[in-house]
């Protein structure tokens, strides 16, 4: 029997109240002939359109309609599906249960699940032009995006309150597709061992004063959580205030940039891929002093001489043998001019380059727009989006800089 590209995998498909709940029945079984195992669970707004028998026989397994339902595995069903997804799909997903998401409501059962699990969720909007447009509705659908919620746009035409516009759920194949993408992503990196860094540097002036910078450290740390959501083994390291690591990574911290060295140059060599994210500092002081430094009372200025700290990530790229290198590249004017000259003084394999003059890219923001360019001159421009996400796209560009991107299986 050949290998079909959802085999072994658990769907969760949560529908809730919109007339469209009869087209999850064709998505059901569209994912069932794929090879997945799915359950599908329904809110009492969704048994007034659908009933759970059509979902039953299609995945010949029980439907979920409630937190008391019967134990699966000798636990609270919902809890024990929520976990063991590999994914969670939401068609189609009314205004309401698109505000109980972002607001983490959970008073139902696919609601409870959605707060439970920590599979990737894709969400299939379904609902009426006016209420989709509304600016709850956009607000909320925003803060899911930020979140790494995937949402599948509905498309225009006719709806069924009888006037035409945007709103109606996307086709059966749009969400299907999305499915598949998704999954393929949740183990394309399996067998890579990523070195990622992420977050500011710090050197000590005085035992109480530092020189730092406003990375948060976000983008390495949305890439380390990226990289091994899709099998991916990760290494972070991280700026001793970077933004919270995600679980299955193994993190290093750094402060001063010699420190970032020496943990980078001892993990380099176990690594297929180095993401250098981080900000570590380009200067220390050329001292520190062992006490605090008193202000003069003569109100004189105080002048800190300071040294240049070493290129880290050149000096992983000079011994990289067959690995890839990945900067990134903070700019404030001409981006991509810039962007080529850095990755060829560094001699990196792709960098990634932002403006940091814009409001919605850069330092400690959730989103960024970038410029992917590569040592040939060949740049791509990518659109303002999550950093979650963009971690996905520069994870796709670097997979098929592997050549290892036709290991997976395609939908059939
Ligand atoms: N980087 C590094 N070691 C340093 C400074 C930067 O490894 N001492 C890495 C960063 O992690 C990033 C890339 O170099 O991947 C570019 O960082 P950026 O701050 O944009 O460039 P700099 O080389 O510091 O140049 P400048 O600040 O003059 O633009």
């Amino acid at each position: 029997m050949r290998d079909l590209p959802l085999d072994g995998r658990r769907i969760v498909l949560g529908v809730s109240g919109s007339i469209a709940a009869y087209k999850a029945a064709e998505i059901v079984s569209r994912l069932v002939q794929g090879g997945a195992e799915v359950h599908v669970v329904l809110t009492s707004h969704a048994r007034e359109f659908i009933g759970a028998a059509t979902f039953r026989g299609l995945t010949g397994n029980p439907v979920l309609t409630d937190v008391f339902d019967e134990p699966y595995d000798g636990r609270m069903a919902h809890i024990s599906l929520a976990q063991g997804a590999d994914l969670f799909l939401v068609a189609p997903a009314t205004a309401n249960l698109l505000a109980k998401m972002a607001n983490g409501i959970a008073d139902d059962v696919l609601t409870t699940m959605l707060l439970a699990t920590d599979a990737p969720v894709i969400a299939a909007p379904a609902m009426n032009t006016v209420m989709f447009d509304h600016p709850a509705t956009v607000a909320n659908l925003s803060t899911l995006r930020q979140r790494g919620v995937e949402i599948v746009e509905p498309a225009e035409g006719r709806l069924a309150c009888g006037s035409d516009g945007k709103g109606r759920l996307a086709d059966p194949d749009a969400i299907v597709a999305a499915v598949h993408a998704r999954i393929r992503r949740s183990c394309d990196l399996t067998g890579l061992r990523f070195l990622i860094s992420a977050g500011a540097g710090s050197e000590p002036i005085d035992p109480v004063r530092l020189i730092t910078n406003r990375s948060s450290g976000r983008m390495g740390v949305a890439l380390a959580r990226a990289a091994a959501r899709r099998g991916g083994a990760v290494v972070l390291v991280a700026g001793h205030r970077s933004v919270e690591p995600p679980p299955g990574v193994e993190v290093v911290r750094f402060d001063t940039t010699a420190s970032y060295r020496a943990a980078c140059l001892e993990r380099f060599p176990a690594c297929d891929v180095f993401i250098g994210a981080a900000a570590p500092a380009d200067f220390t002081p050329v001292t520190v002093s062992q006490t605090k430094i008193r202000r003069d009372s003569s109100g004189a200025d105080l002048m800190i001489p300071l040294r240049s700290n070493p290129d880290v990530i050149a000096e992983l790229a000079a011994q990289k043998d067959s690995r890839l290198v990945v900067g990134f590249a903070a700019e404030s004017e001409d981006l991509r001019t810039r962007a080529l000259e850095k990755l060829r003084a560094k001699g990196l394999d792709l960098i990634v380059a932002n403006d940091i003059t814009a409001e919605d890219a850069g330092f400690d923001v959730p989103t960024n727009r970038v410029v992917l360019v590569w040592p040939d001159g060949r740049h791509e421009d990518l659109p303002l989006m999550t950093k979650d996400e963009l971690a996905h796209q520069i994870l796709d560009r670097i997979l098929g800089m592997t050549g290892l991107a036709s290991r997976t299986p395609s939908p059939a």
